[in-house]
């Protein structure tokens, strides 16, 4: 990349990270400084229902999942999306980080794609809003599926199955446009509804426990809603990982000014994009772990601990991140009209 690309990706990078910092600032005191009626009736809560799906081409829907499923879209066909988003294990695999193409360790942890449609930032990096671009991206990463369109193409042509349901599906013989699009109507179909907290939210408050409730409560009171916000409770924005240390930096252990700077040393911090993540959904979380972009942790509570540290720059009670984790185990949708299952623990592949 050039320095003038380099340069514009990183202005591009700060301000989103001001934005979402000046975000926190706003969703911290919003309720405040409005007089309560006008809280209600205008605020919107920072959590909501998750939408239903939109009505989707059934074809296309059906000729996505074949993809979807179909090591054929990988370099030499050893790969399929669903070898590492196992929509029978919560959409992802339980390591810590993926392994491509040749046996090389990827970066990041297999992001779930269960309502990944939902997300407005794609990536642990965030930097894309497109489900067709992050889907292009993955498909030609050397790393990833390792492929180009100049060889996938072709061989979806020979294939007489595919060049029939292309036809049925798009009137056409696959391209590069319709291949996408089949891919991401798929993908647009992965919503879990029904969750509890789901329930809870449309009226049936007995959906969730009381802990779940205290949760819930916490989760909005300490801040974790002001990143994790909206249907999908994050995927909206990128944020430091480490506000306070710990996490992936910037600098541990430094001391922070007055929460009151905090937009301006968030900016300082962050320059060194290198610390810059989407903030995830969580979503089904109780089924995704290993968690974090490194797959650093295995255990829920142990990552609400680390965000309190990290994010908040607070040492929350066992009780406190007890309730948390409860609530977030309310976040746990149905996949198909089945409750989502998880790969075991000792499951690394
Ligand atoms: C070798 C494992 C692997 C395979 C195969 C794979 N992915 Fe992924 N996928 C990943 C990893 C790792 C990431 C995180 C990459 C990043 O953050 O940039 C990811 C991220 C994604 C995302 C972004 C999700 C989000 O919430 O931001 C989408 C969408 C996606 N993959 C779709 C697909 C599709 C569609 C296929 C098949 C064409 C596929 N993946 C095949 C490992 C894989
Ligand atoms: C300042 C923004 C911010 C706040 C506040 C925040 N988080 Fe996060 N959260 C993030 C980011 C960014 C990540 C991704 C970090 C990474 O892996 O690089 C994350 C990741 C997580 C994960 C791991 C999800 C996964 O799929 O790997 C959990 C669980 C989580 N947060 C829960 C919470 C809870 C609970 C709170 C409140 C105690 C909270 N967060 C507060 C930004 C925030």
């Amino acid at each position: 990349m050039t320095w003038r690309g380099r340069r514009a990706r990183r202005v591009a990078n700060l301000a989103a990270a001001s934005a979402a910092a000046i975000g926190i600032g706003l969703a911290g005191l919003m309720p405040l400084a409005l007089p309560a009626s006008v809280a209600v009736a205008e605020v919107r809560p920072p959590l909501s229902p998750l939408p239903a799906p939109p009505a989707l081409d059934p074809a296309r829907v059906r000729l996505g999942e074949a993809l979807f499923h179909d090591p054929i879209l990988s370099s030499r066909q050893a790969l399929a999306c669903s070898t590492c988003h196992d929509l029978s294990r919560g959409g992802t695999i339980r390591r810590d980080r993926s392994v491509g193409y040749d046996g090389r360790v990827h970066e990041f942890n297999v992001p779930t794609l269960f309502n990944v449609a939902n997300n407005y930032r794609m990536g642990w990096r965030g930097q894309l809003t497109s489900l067709a671009d992050k889907t292009d991206q993955v498909l030609t990463a050397p790393n990833l599926m390792a492929n180009d369109w100049e060889t996938l193409l072709p061989r979806l042509r020979r294939s007489q199955a595919y060049r029939a349901r292309f036809s049925a599906a798009y009137g056409r013989p696959p391209d590069r446009e319709t291949v996408l699009d089949a891919l991401v109507t798929f993908q647009r179909s992965l919503a879990t509804p029904n969750a509890p907290f789901d329930r809870f939210l449309k009226g049936d408050v007995g959906a969730i426990t009381p802990q779940q409730q205290v949760g819930y409560d916490l989760f909005r009171s300490y801040g974790c809603a002001s990143c994790h916000q909206g249907s999908n409770i994050g995927g909206n924005m990128s944020q430091i990982f480490g506000v306070f240390g710990g996490g992936d930096g910037p600098r541990p252990n430094a001391v922070r000014p007055p929460r009151t700077n905090a937009p301006a040393a968030s900016l300082a911090d962050a320059e060194d994009e290198r610390h810059v993540y989407r903030v995830p959904s969580l979503r089904n979380v109780a089924f995704t772990a290993p968690f974090f972009h490194d797959g650093r942790t295995d255990s829920l509570s142990e990552a609400v601990d680390i965000m309190g540290r990290s994010q908040l720059g607070r040492m929350l009670s066992e009780t406190d991140i007890a309730a948390i984790t409860a609530f977030l185990e309310s976040l746990t949708g149905e996949y198909d009209g089945k409750p989502l299952v998880a790969a075991p623990v000792e499951d690394r592949r």
